[in-house]
């Protein structure tokens, strides 16, 4: 028995348990994907989208990347959010943050890592354009207002991307949230109002 094979176990366990509950389920999934959320989150294994929003499989679509970031140049989450919001047509980006962040942990350290210091390079952005809040702050709150400031950041970032913003100047309802999720007590927060239309700049 290979190392995996408890996991190919646990994938018919799951098949049969879903069945048992709606037995057309996957049948009806095969013939398309209609989700309303774009869930742009922390590739934290301990951050699953589809688990602690409690949806299933076809409720929501999803990126990940180091400390959820949504970057002008990236366009792997660029395809994503195209893809998201012109042909699913879904109605809510969420940017979802959360605390005890690896990657916005080793933005502030400024210690040096390797190719990830590419990435975080954004993080260090968003320090930078926060500084005077967050040398107001110190060890664990300077680290969670950081998290919290990114994901905000960064879904001003999805407002000023391309697909956005062509989405919101033909009409389409679309609203962008800012979240953060606290990997300590599993529950989900909202950092502000969602925004439904162009940002000013
Ligand atoms: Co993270």
């Amino acid at each position: 028995m290979s190392q995996l094979d408890n996991i190919f176990e646990k994938n018919v366990d799951w098949v049969n348990s879903v069945t048992a509950e709606d037995d057309k389920f996957f049948e009806r999934l095969s013939e398309q994907q209609t989700p309303e959320y774009l869930w742009i989150g922390c590739s934290d294994s301990r951050v699953p989208a589809n688990q602690l929003m409690g949806l299933l499989p076809g409720d929501v679509f999803v990126h990940r990347n180091v400390a959820n970031m949504v970057v002008h140049a990236d366009f792997n989450s660029l395809s994503v959010i195209h893809y998201a919001v012109e042909y699913l047509k879904v109605k809510h980006i969420i940017v979802c943050g959360h605390y005890l962040c690896g990657g916005v942990q080793g933005a502030l350290s400024g210690d040096r890592f390797g190719i990830v210091d590419s990435w975080l390079q954004h993080v260090k952005d968003v320090i930078g354009l926060h500084k005077v809040e967050l040398d107001s702050l110190e060890d664990r709150a300077k680290e969670d207002r950081l998290c919290e400031l990114n994901a905000i950041e960064q879904a001003a970032n999805v407002c000023q991307s391309p697909p956005v913003k062509d989405a919101w100047e033909r009409g389409q309802e679309l609203n962008i949230h800012a979240w953060i999720y606290d990997i300590s007590d599993g529950k989900l927060k909202k950092l502000q109002e969602p925004i439904t239309g162009p940002l000013e700049s």
